[in-house]
């Protein structure tokens, strides 16, 4: 049986995707982008990164937006670092291998296994019988994004973890029920690293970070001005205590952690070494220090962001570049996928 990463013999390969769904924030772009330009950088592993539309039509959302905020997205990942000389940046609903690989994952994954997502229970709330059948098997098109490129790493922040392991759960299955002995897809490894891979509302440190959030001050979008970044900040809910000299100090405190912790992942430290900094201070000093660092980490973003939506041709360029190069890489994956169930043709 091939079930291990170990067996799997193809290329290494990065994807990774975020919903068009409002705007990027700070959340995102740590948990997430920062590590996909890492791994584009890394100069050995081909990097996949695509907006993906059609995980945005499982909630209600308004068909005439969808066009542009996938081109935000896309605009974002640029503006982040993601090189399309580099990496390839697509929309999924133009790799129309992804919807037919998520058909056949739906007849490998289990009803049990998707009961269990919490984010499903999450976004469906209390009346699940009125959630869209693709809200319940969004992971398996997850699974299906990832694996039409047989994608042995996945850049994401910590509250994809659980979707992950549905990934693997569904190629190890596939190997085992088709494999002949053989690793068909290979056991992704997430890569879910760093200070930033949860951070957290700045009005609620129990909470994550999050677009859906009503209130704009939780979060710091990626196109929000210096202004707006320092008063968010300065807003920021906090205790009165001053900041702690060792991490310990800082689990009983989630908004302390959550902006020590934003600190540490804007600045590449670890946060030891912030607290060894600042421990002793109060927020009165160690915020306008937060927002200093944030701004002169984000303002190159915003202004890059801002210049590239504008020309929307451009873009509009390096999506079709995009998607064209994701399917001649998706489509033999899945016309091997579909020989391999007995499918036909
Ligand atoms: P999405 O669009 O909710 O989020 C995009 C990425 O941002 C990360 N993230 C965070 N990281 C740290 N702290 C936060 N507060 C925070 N909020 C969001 C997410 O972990 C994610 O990496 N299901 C995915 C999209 C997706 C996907 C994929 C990801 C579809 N197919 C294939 C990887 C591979 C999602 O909804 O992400």
């Amino acid at each position: 049986m091939s079930e291990t990463p170990a067996d799997y013999k193809g290329p290494q390969r990065v994807l990774s995707g975020m919903q068009p769904t409002g705007r990027l924030h700070l959340g995102n772009y740590l948990g997430a982008l920062k590590n996909w330009v890492a791994l584009q950088d890394n100069g050995d592993l081909d990097c996949f990164y695509c907006v993906v539309d059609m995980h945005a039509i499982t909630m209600p959302h308004d068909p005439r937006a969808l066009p542009d905020a996938v081109r935000a997205a896309a605009a974002a990942y640029i503006a982040a670092g993601v090189d399309p000389d580099k990496s390839t940046i697509f929309a999924q609903s133009a790799v129309p291998a992804h919807a037919e690989l998520a058909w056949i994952f739906n007849c490998v994954a289990r009803l049990g296994w998707l009961e269990r997502m919490t984010q499903f229970k999450d976004k469906a709330g209390k009346d699940s019988e009125r959630a869209s059948v693709g809200l319940f098997t969004y992971p398996v098109l997850q699974a299906a994004d990832i694996l039409v490129y047989k994608a042995t790493h996945v850049p994401v922040g910590e509250d994809q973890k659980q979707h992950l392991e549905l990934c693997r759960d569904i190629a190890a299955r596939f190997n085992r029920d088709y494999g002949d002995g053989e690793a068909i897809f290979p056991l992704t490894d997430p890569v879910i690293q760093g200070p930033g891979a949860r951070i957290m509302s700045l009005r609620d440190g129990s909470a994550k970070m999050s677009k859906s959030d009503v209130s704009d001050n939780s979060r710091i979008n990626l196109e929000d001005d210096a202004d707006a970044i320092a008063r968010k900040i300065k807003k920021a809910k906090t205790d009165p205590e001053p900041l702690p000299s060792e991490e310990a100090g800082l689990e009983t405190r989630p908004e302390a952690s959550n902006l020590v912790g934003i600190y540490a992942a804007l600045t590449g430290k670890t946060k030891a070494d912030v607290l060894a900094e600042f421990g002793g201070q109060g927020f009165g000093a160690f915020k306008p220090a937060l927002a200093d660092v944030a701004v002169e980490y984000l303002a190159p973003i915003s202004d890059e962001f801002r210049r590239l939506i504008s020309d929307k041709a451009e873009i509009d360029r390096i999506l079709s570049k995009g998607a064209e190069h994701a399917r001649a890489v998706a489509d033999p994956v899945v016309s091997e996928t579909k020989r391999i169930v007995g499918f036909w043709h």
